[in-house]
């Protein structure tokens, strides 16, 4: 993949169709005090380039391209298809996307459209053409930002177009619809079908629907997203093919299979908006932004949206603190990006997000937000040298996948309240606390840049991939697996001969019953590195085939039984956690762990809250003034660090001798060279 930025970019959505054009002189300098680089523009401006079918304004956006190029900002031109105009569906009525209780989703907010429409596919296609052939050699075009946020509101339609769309996909995928009747497990309830006419989403039924049916759905679904997007994608590359495309990626987010699609992008971007209320907050950016580089195999990606401040869209919007949105920012890129970009430029003054902050807040430039604004602004500049640099190969890979998340989240599961984010979460936290670099990889990606592969909870799991982690620690590897994994194969049926059927072997065990904990339940767990302490949420029989228990349950039910295991297999090594523990005692057991796989933190001895990074230059890993070391303090108080290797802050031009020490304020950064 191309990097498109050699800078680290700095900027935000600009919508200047909200506003008079003599604000938009003032927009010029405002973004020249704020030292901004990159806008991403044309987001929401189809209803105003496009105002009646086929009728073209094109006049006002060349004004706004114009004034990019005179100020030498770089556009990331949106192609305007997030949002279609009222006349569509006033036209089109069956664009509109229809809920599985069969409620049609109406204009007159955004999102509204069918992604298995093709009269939207073609009506986004046109735009995106005459987009491109406009602009094309526009000096100010750097790269292009395809839709927006692809299923943030319609995941999933359920109407007429995507029902016989989601026949022709099933068809393809099965060929015959006796292997589908056998994927879906279609005996069970009288479900078999004598023909693909009869099959329909899983709309809202009296019980249960067909898990198999709503997995498949959601692959699908996915699939009819990236089918949009590759709509214009490919009118992209015909007509500027030189232009690097991305699109914006959100957090945590269920119908868009990121892996999948970070393979279209030139570069992969975020939106990423932190909750100033959550005191995790850092944590899931940590795990986000692991996720993103690792997607982009490594490259450097966008942090495309952020929120200067507050959002308006959660219930009680707390601001960003001072010195937090910077933080922030740093953290970004210390994990990789080469870019701070924002929603938005400009405060709305109107519309349903007025009450979203923006660098130019409705009080203007005498405003905190705006001083930190262009505070960080002047920062990104004097650290252009990092653009290009890669985050260093982490040496524990924590595998992630699509498919077992639609699969797990379903219904009618022995426990509900296993959600993929919050578990992923518990195993990259003890990590980061460790400040060890991690990568989120899916499943089929190779194993071997890994001293440590750490397997959350991967309910779904193909024979194939047992089989490769098996051979990973036969090799010499080191795996952490946890609790309800490996339990299904693709199509949401058990895998024969016992629990876990592909990791019987690798982890020397077998589950007999699952035991999942009441609600607020806890479960004593002792022994070993995890040491006293209390699990909950899940715990389960597990019978030891070759694994010794390294913590048991005590008390309850399960008294005395394994709950933590190891199991030596060839030249490695394969752990396995049978239940919930609490953060510290996942943190001693993760430590003895990587320990074991001699995975070394970036800098040892930290002080708590404090994260450490390190970027290096391609190809010079050894050469002076291409390794770079971030470091963050998110703890509440000062913290201390003391420095193995002789530095210079970039951020403040100090220099450091080694041993030397560097004192973070709370929220302080230093980038050291
Ligand atoms: C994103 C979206 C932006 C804006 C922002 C507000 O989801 O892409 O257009 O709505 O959220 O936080
Ligand atoms: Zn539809």
């Amino acid at each position: 993949m191309p990097t498109p930025v050699q800078r680290i970019d700095f900027g935000g959505d600009y919508n200047p169709e909200q506003w008079p054009e003599e604000v938009w002189t003032e927009d010029l300098h405002l973004m020249k005090e704020a030292g901004v680089t990159m806008v991403t523009a044309g987001i929401f401006s189809w209803a105003k380039v496009e105002p009646r079918p086929d009728e073209w304004d094109f006049g006002w956006f060349d004004r706004v391209m114009g004034n990019m190029a005179d100020a030498g900002i770089d556009v990331c031109l949106a192609t305007m298809t997030a949002s279609p105009p009222p006349w569509m569906s006033h036209r089109h009525p069956e664009i509109l996307p229809v809920t599985a209780e069969g409620r049609v989703m109406h204009p007159g907010s955004r999102q509204h459209y069918c992604p298995s429409s093709p009269v939207y596919r073609s009506y986004a296609r046109r735009l995106v053409e005459r987009l491109a052939t406009r602009y094309a050699d526009h000096p100010a075009l750097a790269m292009w930002h395809i839709g927006n946020e692809y299923g943030c509101h319609t995941k999933q339609c359920y109407c007429e177009v995507s029902a016989a769309d989601f026949r022709r996909w099933l068809h393809d995928r099965y060929g015959s619809v006796d292997a589908l009747n056998d994927a879906w497990s279609t005996a069970f309830w009288a479900q078999a079908y004598s023909s693909f006419d009869e099959v329909l989403p899983p709309r809202s039924a009296p019980a249960i629907p067909n898990p198999a049916q709503q997995l498949d759905y959601w692959r699908f679904s996915n699939d009819a997203l990236l089918g949009c997007h590759l709509t214009e994608k490919e009118a992209l590359n015909e007509i500027t093919p030189g232009v690097p495309v991305t699109t914006n990626f959100m957090a945590h987010h269920k119908p868009v299979n990121q892996f999948e699609w970070a393979g279209h992008e030139d570069v992969v971007s975020l939106d990423f908006y932190q909750d100033p209320h959550d005191p995790r907050t850092h944590l899931h950016a940590a795990l986000t932004f692991d996720l993103m580089r690792s997607a982009g195999g490594g490259n450097p990606w966008m942090l495309l949206e952020q929120a200067p401040s507050a959002v308006n869209w959660r219930q009680r919007n707390g601001p960003k603190p001072p010195g937090a949105m910077r933080l922030w920012s740093w953290q970004a890129v210390a994990q990789g990006s080469d870019s701070v970009i924002y929603f938005q430029w400009r405060q709305s003054r109107g519309g349903a997000e007025k009450f979203h902050s923006a660098m130019v807040p409705h009080g203007g430039t005498g405003t905190r937000t705006f001083r930190e604004v262009c505070e960080l602004g002047r920062e990104p500049g004097s650290v252009a040298e990092l653009a290009g640099t890669r985050v260093r190969q982490p040496e524990v890979g924590l595998v992630q996948d699509w498919n077992s998340r639609w699969a797990l989240e379903l219904e009618a599961r022995p426990s509900t309240a296993l959600q993929q984010p919050e578990l992923m979460l518990a195993h990259h936290r003890p990590l980061w606390e460790a400040n060890v670099p991690t990568d989120v990889v899916p499943p089929d990606r190779s194993l071997s840049p890994y001293r440590l592969v750490v397997v959350p909870n991967l309910y779904m799991m193909s024979e194939e991939t047992g089989r490769r982690l098996t051979e990973y620690v036969r090799a010499g590897g080191h795996l952490l697996v946890s609790f309800f994994s490996g339990i299904v194969d693709e199509s949401d049926r058990i895998h024969p001969g016992g629990y876990p059927g592909p990791l019987r072997e690798v982890l020397g065990l077998r589950v007999e019953e699952f035991w999942p904990m009441a609600a607020r339940a806890k479960q004593p767990v002792r022994g070993g590195p995890v040491g006293e302490t209390e699990a909950d949420l899940w715990s389960e029989v597990i019978h030891l085939e070759g694994a010794e228990a390294v913590a048991r349950f005590s008390g309850g039910e399960l008294d005395g039984l394994p709950a933590v295991t190891r199991h030596v297999l060839g030249a490695g090594t394969a752990w396995y956690v049978g239940t919930r523990l609490p953060n510290a005692a996942m943190r001693s057991l993760m430590d003895s762990v990587r320990e074991g796989a001699g995975v070394e933190p970036v800098l040892p001895g930290l002080p708590a809250g404090v994260q450490t990074t390190v970027r290096e230059a391609p190809g010079r890993e050894d050469g002076a003034g291409s390794r770079y070391v971030f470091l963050l303090n998110h703890g509440a108080g000062e913290a201390e660090v003391q420095l193995p290797y002789a530095a210079t802050d970039l951020l403040t031009g100090r220099s450091v001798a080694a041993g030397g020490r560097i004192n973070l304020e709370p929220r302080g950064v230093a980038v050291l060279r």
